[in-house]
């Protein structure tokens, strides 16, 4: 039963959640999503944000280690990245999550959850292209799929499917890391979160 006294209580939860959102920055392998999410993490943390980073190459070693690259494995890595930054954000954090999530509706399921819960959900594409990122290959996967040492590698030889209509997209490839943080951080601050 809801009493009056309650009421300034739920008021304040309210509040806390209204200032969390997950932020979640798709892309292909070395896209440069956990370099823009890093900077923006710099940048609102020094604003006095509170702020906890979901990367997907993290996660993997604990939370979903022993799940592989299966479309199933990669959908239950994501959706229990989903779930913590779910957590996370209905608390009043800012949470970016630098993860591939290669398929749309293992993205959806995410802004459903966050949607079902009411608390803020953005989806950010990080758009470099397969040519940038495999000449970057910052953790040489592309290299040992060219080799052949490893097969299913998004965008190469396993699926990658573009968000249709993202909050954003970055073009990474044009534009210097602080330039992509602050088009990140413009978006957030439409939308009246920072
Ligand atoms: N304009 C740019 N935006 C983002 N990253 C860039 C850019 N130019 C070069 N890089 C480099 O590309 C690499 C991207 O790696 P990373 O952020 O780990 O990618 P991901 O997390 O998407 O796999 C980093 O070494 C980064 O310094
Ligand atoms: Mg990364």
């Amino acid at each position: 039963m809801t009493t009056t006294a309650d009421a300034p209580a739920a008021e304040a939860a309210a509040a806390v959640q209204a200032c969390g959102a997950t932020v979640w920055l798709t892309g292909l392998p070395s896209a440069g999503k956990t370099t823009i999410a890093t900077a923006l993490a710099e940048r609102l943390r020094a604003e006095g944000h509170r702020v906890e980073i979901l990367d997907g190459d993290e996660i993997r070693e604990f939370l979903s280690r022993g799940l592989g690259f299966t479309r199933e494995d990669r959908d239950t890595n994501i959706q229990r990245i989903g779930f913590v930054a779910e957590l996370l954000a209905s608390n009043g954090v800012k949470v970016l999550a630098p993860v591939i999530a290669p398929y749309a509706n293992s993205r959806a399921a995410v802004a459903a959850r966050h949607a079902a819960k009411h608390t803020n959900y953005l989806e950010v594409h990080v758009a470099t292209p397969v040519e940038v990122c495999s000449v970057r290959d910052v953790k040489g996967l592309y290299a040992k799929q060219a080799a052949g040492e490893i097969s299913g590698l998004t965008g190469v030889d396993d699926p990658y499917e573009a968000p249709a209509s993202p909050d954003l997209r970055i073009e990474a490839h044009t534009q210097t890391v602080a330039e992509s943080a602050a088009a990140l951080h413009a978006l957030l601050t439409e939308r009246g979160l920072a």
